[in-house]
């Protein structure tokens, strides 16, 4: 039997290539060692997106956006958080054994109380229940589904371990493996992708270049990448050009040799090389774009995708809280 791969996404802005080389593309690469659970995390955006407009679109577009980049629904099982009921039923659970003084001590509840500090306000101003127990419901989504690894960026990394440290307690109270320890999935190796200002690629530095942008928008923000002053004449280095390292990323090697040579020789200008990479975006990126396009355009086909694989997750999910139901003396009748 093949190992579980489980992974939230949390549907907060539009995809940008940052996210598509550093999160959509390896977790599909994991797709043919594990069985793989991939989810959009709606119930975790609602603690920070109040507008339900906005909610709906995001949720869509970012679910159209991991099946146009190539997650397959029938390989893979793809649902909404929100259509598993029994996520908030074990998270309830999960409560029971969850330390208040862990939750104290996780990074992004510490980093909004710390905030609050330097402002000189209330230490909880503007910190809702759902931040502050964030790691217990992402700790359900994970144990719901008997998760082998849990495939994240390093900021997730010690909610991983919040989960560790739940399922352990609960494990430990009744004296039998009820949940299954998880272990996080880093993806170290991962090439940090260049921003348009050469920072890394992030929507808190306004400077992505989002996953589906138009042919002519995508060439626009291209043409915008921040560069020096190097003349035409002058040999440059490719490694420290975020155009080269944006390219690499998009082209095969020996276009990366050619274009690295072209760099070192000199007489190649910065608009040139931004023309290559231009080409090389588009040409990866303009099917994605088609499929993406195709699938926003189809409401209906995409709410059965994701109805599909609500229904083959939920029978997993009630049986771990079964589980759990019967060990604690809570009767599902
Ligand atoms: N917290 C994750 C993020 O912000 C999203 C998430 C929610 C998640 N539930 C999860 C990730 C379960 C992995 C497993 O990106």
């Amino acid at each position: 039997m093949k190992k579980i791969a489980l992974t939230g996404i949390k549907p907060t802005g539009i995809l940008h290539i940052g996210n598509y080389f550093g999160a959509i593309k390896p977790a599909l690469e994991l797709v043919r060692e594990y069985d793989a659970r991939y989810f959009i995390a709606d119930y975790h955006a609602l603690n920070t997106v109040k507008d339900p407009g906005l909610l709906a679109a995001q949720i869509r577009q970012v679910a159209a956006g991991w099946i146009a980049a190539g997650l397959d629904p029938e390989r893979v099982i793809f649902y909404r958080q929100s259509s598993i009921p029994e996520t908030f039923e074990l998270a309830t659970i999960l409560m029971a054994f969850t330390a208040k003084g862990l939750m104290n001590r996780a990074h992004a509840y510490k980093a909004a109380v710390q905030e609050n500090a330097a402002k000189g306000d209330d230490p909880d101003a503007g910190i809702n229940m759902g931040l502050f127990t964030y790691p217990v419901l992402m700790a359900a989504d994970i144990l719901l589904f008997d998760s082998d690894v849990v495939p994240v960026g390093k900021d997730q990394v010690q909610h991983v371990e919040m989960a560790q440290d739940i399922a352990q307690a609960v494990n430990f109270t009744y004296k039998e493996t009820l949940l299954r320890v998880p272990e996080a999935s880093v993806r170290e190796q991962v090439a940090v992708v260049p921003g348009l200002d050469g920072r890394k690629m992030s929507k808190s530095y306004g400077n992505t270049i989002p996953l589906f942008a138009p042919e002519k928008e995508l060439r626009k923000l291209i043409m915008r990448i921040v560069t020096n002053s190097q003349g035409v004449e002058e040999p440059k280095d490719p490694e420290s050009s975020q155009i080269y390292l944006l390219y690499k990323l998009f082209a095969a090697p020996e276009e990366q040799r050619s274009l690295a040579d072209r760099y070192r020789a000199g007489g190649m200008g910065w608009g040139e090389a931004k023309e290559a990479l231009f080409q090389a975006a588009n040409r990866e990126l303009s099917p994605l774009r088609q499929r993406f396009e195709g699938i926003l355009s189809d409401p209906a086909g995409l709410d059965a995708i994701l109805a599909r694989g609500a229904e083959k997750a939920r029978p997993i999910a009630a049986q771990t809280v079964a589980r759990l139901r019967k060990a604690a003396g809570i009767s599902s009748g």
